[in-house]
């Protein structure tokens, strides 16, 4: 497939967007799909191959966003369709356990050692929401670290707007979460070591978990900062504050997991948190979340321990089976793969940033492998009060005018694109000229 560049009426979006209004709050049942963060008008997707999104007006789009982060290998990828359909021969769900469930599990485990021991559930909000029960009942404490602009699912207690300064106790991120339980969660500056060094001074035996992203994609891509002379690298820092203070370490890779690397951001960065939460590329597009870590905590879960959490469709034979195809596709071709992404992603977000270099808009890029943003401002962006001064209007204008052009972006300026394997050089180049159009439109804005 070549790249076409020209996006023609969406008459028929339009129809099914106000058809899904009388259905589902804001036409949607995820918000951001709504598009209210950049303006426009959200196209409805009616298929998808390799690189490309099809919409129902037949419109074509280069997806730079793999529907959130799973579609690693690109779209209807031919082993992830044919898993599915044998699977689904076979009846999409029993309610009992399967072969395929160990098949995956031991694959996850061999990309991630850090996981003894895992269960699967169906998203990664209930993959960290188990994780944070987990760690409350290892170590009996109840109070919960987390970081500014980090998202970690829609769960009451990680549903927490960070509070201005330090040890802030977090304030209720959305109505109906009780200020109780908004209370057990702090929420700090996010690559500030010394932040939290000042939470577990300020309350100490207190904390049962630090939970983080290792690498930001929430608040658009923020990497984790290097050691310094005479600092740790941030994550290695919060290891042994965590380890030092009987607090456990959780890291979310939702995103990140088989992203930004077979291993992820632990194997990127050498970490051994105790426990690791995935989901996204896991389930190869369906609907798959793991927590999972050291065997003294896993063996706390019903029925060898005291712990609850349970789920009708956990495991489920479809997932699976796509969640196999992709994992497995990664790891035998891991040395392809890997290498394919970060070149690609390179020139595709090295290309448009000099495009904006040239025109004189003032552009931060932050990259860590095939996940990246293009931030409105001149940066640097290290935490979410630096990424929040991007100028959110100009990127709008942005998105609008790349989507024009047929080119699909994350429909916010603080969310990480993605690419898979299946994009290739006429990909990057047809971006990059694109850029170089909407980059002007956004300018005029
Ligand atoms: C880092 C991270 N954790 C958790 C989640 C929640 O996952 P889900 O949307 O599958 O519930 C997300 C979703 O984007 C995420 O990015």
């Amino acid at each position: 497939m070549s790249p076409q560049i020209a996006v023609s009426s969406r008459t028929r979006s339009q129809a099914l967007q106000q058809r899904a209004e009388r259905c589902f709050p804001g036409g949607v049942n995820s918000p951001v799909r709504a598009f209210r963060a950049v303006g426009g008008e959200p196209p409805f997707i009616e298929r998808a191959e390799g690189a490309y999104l099809i919409d129902a007006d037949g419109n074509r789009y280069i997806d730079c966003f793999g529907s959130w982060g799973p579609m690693i290998l690109g779209h209807a990828f031919p082993p992830v369709v044919e898993a599915i359909q044998r699977a689904a021969r076979n009846s999409a769900s029993f309610g009992a356990s399967t072969a395929a469930e160990a098949d995956l599990a031991e694959r996850v485990m061999a990309c991630y050692p850090a996981i003894e021991k895992m269960r699967f559930v169906s998203s990664g909000t209930e993959a960290t929401m188990s994780a944070i029960r987990l760690a409350r009942a290892a170590t009996g404490r109840k109070i919960i670290v987390k970081f500014e602009g980090c998202y970690h699912g829609h769960a009451d207690g990680l549903l927490v707007k960070a509070g201005s300064g330090v040890a802030t106790f977090g304030i209720p991120g959305s109505a109906g979460v009780p200020e109780e339980i908004a209370h057990l969660t702090l929420a700090l500056p996010y690559n500030d070591l010394s932040a939290a060094e000042a939470a577990f001074a300020a309350h100490p035996g207190a904390i049962a978990a630090v939970i983080l992203e290792p690498v930001v994609g929430n608040a658009g891509c923020i990497p984790p900062l290097p050691a310094g002379v005479s600092a740790p690298g941030y994550l290695a820092g919060l290891r042994s504050l965590t380890a030092r203070e009987g607090a456990l370490l959780i890291v979310d890779e939702v995103m990140t997991g088989f992203r930004v690397a077979l291993g992820g951001a632990t194997e990127l960065y050498r970490l051994d948190p105790d426990l690791i939460t995935l989901g996204k590329i896991v389930g190869g597009g369906l609907p798959v979340g793991v927590f999972g870590g050291k065997r003294r905590f896993m063996d706390l879960l019903a029925p060898l321990g005291p712990v609850y959490q349970a789920g009708t469709l956990s495991g489920n034979p479809l997932a699976m089976a796509a969640g196999l195809a992709t994992v497995g596709y990664l790891q035998e071709h891991a040395t392809e793969v890997y290498p394919r992404l970060e070149a690609t992603s390179k020139a595709l977000a090295e290309g448009a940033a000099r495009e904006a270099a040239s025109v004189g808009i003032p552009l931060t890029t932050n990259r860590v492998g095939s996940m990246w943003t293009w931030f409105f401002t001149p940066g640097p962006v290290t935490n979410y009060e630096q990424a929040a001064t991007s100028d959110t209007a100009a990127f709008g204008r942005f998105h609008r005018a790349m989507l024009d052009r047929g080119i699909w972006l994350p429909p916010s300026q603080f969310e990480a694109a993605f690419i898979s394997t299946t994009h290739g050089d006429a990909e990057v180049q047809a971006t990059i000229a694109a850029a170089r159009e909407a980059l002007k439109a956004a300018q005029a804005g």
